[in-house]
């Protein structure tokens, strides 16, 4: 029978609650409702560990659709990349119902709580291709991208620039990894001004014949469940991401948790998700699988803080 000493622990409780003092007042933010945590402990020692080893030990990886762009705004879902498209300038009324009975079709099974991975990855496999090949048979013109962006009501989380902003700053590179369309996703960033020098991406392009015509999709497929291969396969490219250990990954699925697969040495890590849909279904997987969790929130106020904690040198 184990009895409990409480005054034996008495000493390593006091401490602990000094210390989760110390990361409230500093970074007011976690202490939000909106914010889940498995392990606060961990959480804070690991953006201790990380503010130790300053902004030249840093990467942040991070999903593009619903992740730094909003899930909603004012009651109204916002457009990934690939409902961008969704536009008459691109394609016809008939190829936008079928992009819309595919996404109506395919991303409750996306976010679909009860299935597996494995299960779901046929899926998503379907999905994308069928999306793209009726991208491909509506001979969209890449001149008219940008011209799609600025009509559609995609946005970036509030508080995006001060995130972009601080990582130029800093020099601290960004890899945005989306399963998304890469030519709308840096149109997008490029418009809200943030398409930065350290920002690199790994996307879906796509490839346009000499008149500027799209006739195929480059690469391997990304889609929301094979980002460790893509990951394995193109990150290994950017040296200086290899040579940086620590890394703060942001994501809205449970796809995401395996972008930072692709980095030799990972010293600390800390992954923070956005559960923006299916809330309650979901918080219990979210919850043990990422870091930081947080919920229905918009902005980027929680990375901003623990960027801004983590490049900041400590109090000497
Ligand atoms: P992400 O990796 O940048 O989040 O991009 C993937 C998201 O795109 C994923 O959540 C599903 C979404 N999607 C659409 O909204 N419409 C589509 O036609 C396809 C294929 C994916
Ligand atoms: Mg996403």
């Amino acid at each position: 029978m184990i009895y409990h000493i409480p005054w034996i622990y008495l000493p390593v409780r006091t401490a602990l609650a000094i210390w989760h003092q110390l990361t409230k007042s500093e970074i007011p933010e976690l202490a939000k409702a909106s914010v889940l945590m498995r392990d606060r402990s961990r959480v804070e020692e690991t953006i201790q560990a990380m503010q130790r080893a300053g902004p030249d030990a840093l990467q942040v990886i991070s999903d593009f659709d619903m992740t730094l762009s909003r899930f909603a705004h004012n009651g109204k879902r916002c457009p990934t990349t690939h409902n961008i498209l969704d536009n008459d300038l691109l394609i016809n009324d008939a190829c936008k119902k079928m992009i819309r009975q595919l996404l109506n079709t395919y991303y409750p099974i996306e976010i679909d709580a009860t299935r597996t991975v494995e299960e779901k990855l046929p899926h998503m496999v379907e999905w994308w291709t069928s999306v793209h090949e009726l991208l491909i048979q509506q001979k969209i013109r890449r001149d008219l991208l940008a011209q799609a962006v600025k009509q559609s009501s995609a946005m970036l989380r509030e508080g995006y620039k001060v995130f972009f902003d601080r990582l130029q700053e800093q020099q601290v590179p960004l890899l945005i990894f989306s399963a998304g369309l890469g030519d709308i996703l840096e149109e997008v960033i490029r418009q809200n001004h943030v398409f930065h020098p350290n920002v690199h991406v790994i996307s879906n392009y796509m490839d346009f014949d000499q008149s500027g015509v799209l006739r195929a999709f480059k690469g391997q497929l990304i889609h929301t469940f094979n980002k460790r291969e893509g990951a394995l396969l193109h990150a290994a490219h950017f040296r200086e991401l290899q040579e940086r250990p620590n890394v703060l990954l942001l994501g809205d699925s449970l796809g995401d948790l395996t972008m930072a697969d692709g980095v030799a040495h990972t010293q600390h890590a800390l992954t923070i998700g956005f559960l923006n849909d299916q809330v309650e279904e979901r918080k219990e997987s979210f919850v043990n699988s990422y870091d930081i969790v947080l919920v229905k929130d918009e902005t980027m106020d929680v990375p901003n803080a623990i960027l801004n904690y983590i490049t900041t040198a400590p109090a000497k």
